[in-house]
This record gives C-alpha cells, sequence and structure tokens, in this order.
C-alpha cells in the first residue's frame, strides 16, 4: 500500500512538472510570450558581446519582453532561432545575420507570421522581408580607416597591405569601398604601392569599383573576420614579400579582432621597421592595443546608440505607429528604410576623451592611459 502511494505521488509531480513546461512554452501568449526578439550572429567576437550587454542595460526598464539568441556563425542555427522566437509570439524580429543572403529564408518565415523585420548592423540582401534598417555609415568607416593611413604615412611608395571582411557580409563592401575611394587616388599617384593583392593592382586606376570588382579583390584578401584567418594570411603575405615591400609599411585592417591578429604578425617581422593598422569597434582589447602603441587607430560605433535606435523603432511598431527613418539602402530587392549613426575615429591622442570621459568604458579597465 505504502509502495503504490509513493508511486501515485511520483505520477503527480511528473504531472504537475510536465503542465508547467507546458504552460511555460505556450506560444499562444502563455506566460513566455516574447514581444521583440533579437538575433546575433556569434559569441566568439566581444564587439557582439558588446551589442547584447547594451540591449540588456537597455531593456532593463522597458515595459516589453524581449529574448536575445546567437548564431554562433552558422544560418542554419540562425533560422532555427527564428523559429524559437516565432514559436513564442515575437511581434517584432531584430536580427544581424551572419550570412546576408542566406538569411532572406528565416525572415521570410518571419514575415509570413506578420512580423516587422529589423535588419540590425548588417543588411539582409535580396529580399522584400525586411522592413527597416539600422545602421552605422559603413562607407565612412572605411574611408576613416583610409584616410588615417593616408594623414599618417610618409614618403612615396608605402607598401599598402590590404585586408577586408567577410564576402557573405553586405558591410565587408561599405568598408571597402570606403576605403578604396580614398586610398585610390594616393596608389594612383604613387603615394602607396599595393604588396598584396594582383586584383587590387589590376584595378589600381579605377576610382569607383562595381561589386563584381569589390569581390574580387575580397576574394584574395578577406579574414572572413577571423582572426586567425587573418594571421594565417598575414603571415603568408609577409612571407612572399620581398625588401621592397617591407620597411615602414601601411595595414588596412577591417576590424579590430582582425587587426590585433595582423598586428601580432606584422609586430614580430623584423624587416618591418614601421607599421600602421586600421580596426574598428573600439573593443576593449584593441583600445589597450591603441594605448599601447600597438593598433594605430580604431573606429568607435556607439553601440548604445545603434540599440537605441532599434528598440525604438521595435517600440513605435508595437505602440502602433509608424517610426521614423532618415535614409534608406538598396538590398538587391528594395530600398530598405534605414536610421544611420555616425561614427568616431579613436587613436591615442583622443582615446581617454572619447571612451572614457563619454563614460562608455572605465580608465580601470586599461593600463597606462
Ligand atoms: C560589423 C563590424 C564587425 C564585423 C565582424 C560587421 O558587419 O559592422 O562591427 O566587426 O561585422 O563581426
Amino acid at each position: 500500500m505504502k509502495r503504490t502511494w509513493k508511486s501515485i505521488s511520483v505520477l503527480l509531480v511528473v504531472m504537475l512538472v510536465t503542465a508547467l513546461m507546458a504552460a511555460c512554452s505556450d506560444s499562444s501568449g502563455g506566460s513566455s510570450k516574447v514581444s521583440v526578439g533579437i538575433v546575433l550572429p556569434t559569441k566568439d567576437e566581444p564587439r557582439w558581446v558588446q551589442d547584447e550587454q547594451r540591449f540588456k542595460d537597455a531593456l532593463s526598464d522597458s515595459k516589453y519582453t524581449t529574448e536575445i539568441l546567437f548564431s554562433q556563425g552558422s544560418s542554419a542555427k540562425e533560422k532555427e532561432n527564428v523559429e524559437t522566437l516565432l514559436n513564442k509570439g515575437i511581434e517584432v524580429l531584430i536580427i544581424t545575420p551572419h550570412d546576408g543572403a542566406a538569411a532572406a529564408s528565416a525572415v521570410e518565415a518571419a514575415k509570413k507570421e506578420g512580423v516587422t523585420v529589423i535588419s540590425y548592423d548588417r543588411l539582409i540582401t535580396n529580399t522584400d522581408a525586411v522592413d527597416y534598417y539600422v545602421t552605422f555609415d559603413s562607407v565612412a568607416v572605411g574611408a576613416a580607416q583610409g584616410q588615417y593611413l593616408i594623414d599618417n604615412s610618409e614618403g612615396k611608395d608605402v607598401p599598402l597591405y590590404l585586408y577586408a571582411g567577410a564576402s557573405s557580409d553586405n558591410n565587408a563592401f561599405l568598408f571597402f569601398e570606403g576605403a578604396w575611394s580614398v586610398l585610390q587616388p594616393k596608389i594612383s599617384d604613387g603615394t602607396f604601392k599595393i604588396a598584396n593583392s594582383s586584383e587590387a593592382e589590376k584595378l589600381k586606376d579605377k576610382a569607383e569599383l562595381t561589386r563584381d570588382e569589390m569581390g574580387k579583390i575580397l576574394g584574395q584578401v578577406t579574414t572572413n573576420w577571423d582572426p586567425n584567418e587573418a594571421k594565417n594570411k598575414a603571415q603568408t603575405h609577409l612571407t612572399a614579400a620581398g625588401a621592397d615591400l617591407k620597411g615602414d609599411v601601411a595595414v588596412l585592417a577591417p576590424n579590430d579582432g582582425t587587426a590585433r591578429s595582423i598586428a601580432d604578425v606584422f609586430g614580430t617581422d623584423g624587416d618591418i621597421s614601421s607599421f600602421l593598422v586600421t580596426g574598428q569597434d573600439a573593443e576593449k582589447a584593441s583600445i589597450q592595443y591603441v594605448i599601447d602603441g600597438k593598433q594605430s587607430m580604431t573606429v568607435f560605433k556607439d553601440v548604445r546608440t545603434l540599440v537605441k535606435d532599434a528598440m525604438g523603432i521595435a517600440v513605435e511598431i508595437l505602440d502602433g505607429k509608424t517610426p521614423e527613418t532618415t535614409g534608406a539602402y538598396d538590398n538587391g530587392n528594395k530600398e530598405v528604410k534605414a536610421k544611420q549613426t555616425d561614427v568616431i575615429v579613436v587613436d591615442q591622442e583622443n582615446v581617454k576623451k572619447e571612451l572614457i570621459d563619454s563614460e562608455y568604458y572605465e580608465a580601470s579597465e586599461f593600463t597606462g592611459l
């Protein structure tokens, strides 16, 4: 008899837990209903962990519920994340695609459910299923990197090493376009000589490149946004380079993660007397590199503003209003209404003012300030 009671109570507990779990995963508006779903590309890069933190800070007093998922560099995982959020009843999806074209099917699924889609930082291409785009001025990021190399190089025939982001990311093209717009005239007039791309060399007299032409250069100098790939490429390039491509050199590195690993490689080559190297994102590790003189500059993209703009649009939608935008981006299928934010160039001169005095980071997070 005692045993029977025990079995019955175990059964009751199991039934209760099952019922509770069912209530929690109720997609029709139960306790776990999420209003805004946020999908970010990877936790492996500090840039996106930074965005996650800034979203959390901004959301702490929001009346709407949100959930943030990471796709870990996989379009399949990204699609799965979107489906998970759709099952939780989201009305707005904020998404940074891992691969801008491959993400189309995920957002099309969201659109079918009547969800408003906001492309965050990276544009989703070749689909109608994107409603808004919040972004930094990515062409200006590339132009600032190129201009920094121009302003800080001396003499003629300075070897110029080019690196770029992943071809699956529309931003990689925008950054390169911006950089090329200022560097090309300086390659043409002999200030710089291209050190590591025969495709760029072929196109050096062309002021404006088509996407296909940029694609050819990216094909040779892409880092895929991967610091390891950047390191390997830099090593290969320096091994192949003759004495005329060493000495005082300039390096266009697309972001901070790749800049640090490229800087580490250039810093250990005995035939490189000095190098300038660009970056972007103001990652903490790169701020330390800038302070230490190991990375020349970074482009500070204030993620707080991007988060504010994305959540601002989301809340307007949830409140039944029409969000204001400031421009539009062509994604290959439509003109996507966009809100764009400016960027700030940071080097040793202004690092304290822009990142510490502005309270973006704390002084105690760095040494030698
Ligand atoms: C972002 C950069 C980032 C890069 C790699 C780009 O789309 O705009 O801030 O460094 O992706 O994740």
